[in-house]
């Protein structure tokens, strides 16, 4: 099996607001996306890894694959506009022999090694596979001008997270299918769902944050001392 993960590296962390993309930001004296790639690294059925990544950061990543010995890490290729064009762009560079595809957020270092692997035994054996966590607030739905509709069953609520892992040819067939009709998503689910598939829920961990606003930093910054890959 050839398993091939894709690392959508290519936005510009407005939310985080800092003066470098949150990618870059360092957590514990490296980069945020060296402790991401480093899960990876480490996962013995992922064979290469392929980050898509803004014009202006190629040579970093060069430069990062060469410092942290990232041998699986492939030539970085361009991030688009959405997190969804620069995936369709790494789908591209995929390798011939790939069978799956795993696709993780760079901002997410504390995915533990036991998700990927799951996600990807999943998603050998039913196709497609999502890691989530159990919603632990209630969840209401409401109207744009901030009144309750009402009230969802937590039962059955989960957050989703990355990797979201797939046969390759799911996720080529559901890249295709959106882009013929002009469909738009923040996860690779979505496109997927849209394509007649259900991917399976691979129940993950809390520690495995999106560093997305500034209390995320802070937050990552307390995990990474006592995180456990
Ligand atoms: N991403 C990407 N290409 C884009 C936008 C996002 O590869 N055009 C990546 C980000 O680098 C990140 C992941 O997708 O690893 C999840 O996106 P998000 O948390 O939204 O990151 P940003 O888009 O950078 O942040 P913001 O939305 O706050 O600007
Ligand atoms: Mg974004």
């Amino acid at each position: 099996m050839f398993v091939s993960a894709i690392i959508p590296a290519a936005g510009f962390g407005e939310r985080m607001g800092a003066t470098i993309s949150k990618q870059f930001l360092m957590l514990n004296g490296k980069p945020i996306l060296v402790h991401t790639l480093e899960r990876f690294q480490a996962c013995e059925m992922v064979k290469e890894i392929i980050v898509a990544t803004q014009s202006s950061s190629l040579s970093l990543i060069e430069e990062i694959r060469e410092k942290y010995s990232l041998t699986k890490l492939k030539p970085p290729v361009e991030g688009g506009e959405r997190r969804q064009d620069s995936i369709s762009n790494a789908l591209r560079y995929v390798d011939e022999q790939c069978d799956i595809i795993s696709v993780h957020d760079a901002v997410r270092p504390f995915v533990h090694l036991k998700e990927i692997t799951q996600s990807i035994e999943t998603a050998k054996y039913y196709g497609a596979s999502i890691v989530a966590v159990r919603a632990k607030d209630t969840m209401k739905q409401a109207s744009t001008d901030g009144r309750v509709e009402k009230t969802l069953n937590r039962s059955s609520l989960w957050s989703v997270q990355t990797p979201q892992t797939f046969q390759k040819k799911i996720l080529l067939d559901a890249y295709r299918f959106a882009e013929m009709n002009d469909l738009m998503a923040t996860d690779d689910s979505f496109l997927v769902e849209q394509i007649g598939i259900s991917p399976i829920i691979v129940e993950g961990s809390y520690e495995n944050i999106k560093v997305t606003t500034p209390d995320d930093l802070l937050l990552a910054e307390l995990l990474v001392q006592r995180f456990v890959p």
